[in-house]
């Protein structure tokens, strides 16, 4: 029988990590099948133990549970432990991992080209999104990170939790000047965009909504002021990417599958 794996999340019927892992898993020939769960809001550790019973192997975990996770699991990575959220569960081993933040830097750096080290990163929200990749740019040498949340309250204690972190709200940025600017909030999902004063986004600026499959109005916004717009769709493949190198020990290729999946 293939081992199985799984994402788990609410909703989770639109996720395309089924897709990805039957891409990777017939590329690399490993024997796996991988469906998608619908825990319960109020459900999550239940499910989960099911599914353990029933010998399942790993799990995806997407919103809202990486926190849930991060808390079910007996042992963690350094970096599911710094982002108090884990999206990687190897079940029989209780460990639980979090690859979103090398996803987005993997997708910056090799499939977009963007040089991390010494640049000004300015990264709006300081939900679940946000907490998963603060540890990964920090690795990549950028030179400042700014975390700006709409409750700037929210945002400090996040910020704390690692050094050389600052935090500021919407109207605090008009004059200040970044490389890179990270959409990690939701606001996306519901076609609004965070309010940022417009001198933030302009030519020469790299604009990245963690958010795929749409054009978000940040994007757009961006693209009006002839910034560079990325969406999140390259780091949902490397971070599933990762998460497959985790579970089976080989690493599959991303270009092709992100090819595939942009219609190239
Ligand atoms: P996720 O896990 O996707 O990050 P979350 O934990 O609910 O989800 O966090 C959502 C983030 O998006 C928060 O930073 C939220 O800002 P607040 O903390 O001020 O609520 C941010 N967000 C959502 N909608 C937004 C909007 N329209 N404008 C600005 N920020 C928004």
């Amino acid at each position: 029988m293939s081992d199985r794996y799984a994402v788990i999340g609410n909703p989770v019927a639109h996720s395309k990590s089924p897709w990805i892992h039957a891409e990777f898993a017939r590329a690399t020939g490993e024997d796996i099948e991988y469906g998608r769960i619908e825990a319960p809001l109020d459900g999550f550790v239940a499910t989960v133990e099911r599914w353990r019973a029933e010998g399942g192997k790993g799990l995806n975990v997407t919103l809202p549970f990486k926190h849930e996770a991060f808390r079910l699991c007996e042992r963690l990575s350094e970096r599911a432990r710094l982002a108090q959220a884990v999206n990687t569960m190897v079940l029989d081993q209780g460990f639980g991992d979090n690859t979103d933040g090398v996803g987005l830097v993997r997708d910056l750096s090799q499939n977009l080209q963007i040089e991390l080290a010494g640049k000004s990163v300015l990264l709006l929200g300081a939900g679940g999104a946000a907490q998963g990749v603060i540890g990964a740019l920090l690795e990549a040498q950028v030179a400042r990170l700014v975390i700006a949340n709409r409750t700037v309250s929210k945002a400090k204690p996040l910020a704390e939790r690692f050094a050389g972190v600052s935090t500021c709200g919407y109207d605090a940025l008009a004059d200040e000047l970044f490389d890179l600017v990270i959409n990690a909030t939701s606001a996306g999902l519901a076609d609004e965009s965070p309010p940022l004063p417009k001198e933030v986004l302009g030519k020469g600026i790299v604009a990245y909504d963690m958010v795929y499959g749409r054009e978000t109005p940040f994007l757009a916004a961006a693209r009006r002021t002839g910034a560079r717009a990325c969406d999140g769709l390259g780091m949902l493949v490397e971070q599933a990417a990762e998460s497959f190198f985790i579970w089976r020990g080989v690493r599959p290729q991303t270009h092709p599958v992100l090819a595939k999946l942009r219609g190239f």
